[in-house]
């Protein structure tokens, strides 16, 4: 019913953008890069690009849950991150726990189920307790899933899940994908379809490296603060002209 009724203005302008909303990828995740570039460019503080990429994200998701995404996963904080100044690892913790807090009421609003997916327990405790809070308040809500990944990294991620199978006793015989799959920090969520990364970078980065395996990668050359509801059309345009083939021959073979 909703793939095919043309119910909101989002719609609308992505049915004219020549998006098939029958066709819609269920997983967009993404790579939110070039926000020290964008600052830079301006003459600001990296941390005003941070800053700006938080507005870019509420606008982003607002227009992915209109369009009928059922879920955004966005790259917010690696595990490689903490390289960075203390004076920006600090800055971006502070910007992500206002952010969760003051966005708490508006995303129950807007009917997001929101969580985080990383090493959340090497957080500050306060920003740990904030994305807690998010999770449980958004718990019940049936739109959009926004999964932020914070403190996340892919090796990570598997490290953590052999370290379960190991201390869960796991006969080998019973080492699967599945039960890999079973033990990421978001079992429920379906990989990715497609992956944006902005500012550019043609890399992983360390993102959702298990779960990325078939993910339709577009990159754009947009910064992160820059981007946009068009240019979250034309990633969604770009792969909906992608032939999937899952290592077959594809509808054709
Ligand atoms: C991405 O922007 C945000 C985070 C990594 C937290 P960057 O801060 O990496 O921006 P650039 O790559 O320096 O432009
Ligand atoms: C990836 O961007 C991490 C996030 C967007 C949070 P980076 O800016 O950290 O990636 P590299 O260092 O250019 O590979
Ligand atoms: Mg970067």
């Amino acid at each position: 019913l909703r793939a095919t009724a043309i119910d909101n203005p989002v719609r609308q302008r992505a049915a004219k953008a020549g998006i098939d909303l029958t066709a819609l990828p269920a997983h967009i995740a993404v790579i939110m890069d070039g926000n020290g570039r964008w600052a830079k460019s301006k003459g600001l503080m990296r941390l005003l690009g941070h800053r700006e990429g938080y507005l870019t994200l509420r606008n982003v998701l607002l227009a992915a849950g209109e369009l009928g995404i059922g879920c955004l996963t966005v790259y917010g904080f690696s595990v490689e991150n903490w390289r960075r100044p203390e004076s920006e690892v600090s800055g971006l913790m502070k910007l992500i726990e206002e952010a969760a807090r003051n966005e708490l009421k508006n995303l129950v609003a807007n009917n997001v189920q929101a969580r985080a997916s990383g090493r959340l327990d090497e957080l500050p405790p306060t920003l740990h307790a904030a994305l807690d809070e998010l999770r449980e308040s958004t718990r019940q809500n049936t739109g959009i899933v926004l999964n932020l990944a914070i403190n996340y990294g892919g090796r990570a991620e598997i490290v953590d899940a052999v370290k379960d199978i190991v201390a869960s006793g796991l006969p080998e015989g019973e080492v699967t994908e599945d039960a890999i799959s079973a033990r990421t920090y978001s079992p429920d969520l379906p990989e990715p379809d497609l992956i944006v990364r902005t500012a550019g970078e043609m890399r992983w980065s360390n993102f959702l490296l298990w779960q990325s395996a078939y993910s339709e990668l577009y990159v754009t050359q947009t910064t992160w603060p820059d981007f946009d509801e068009s240019e979250l059309f034309q990633a969604v345009l770009a792969y909906q002209a992608r032939k999937r083939k899952f290592g077959g021959l594809g509808e054709s073979g």
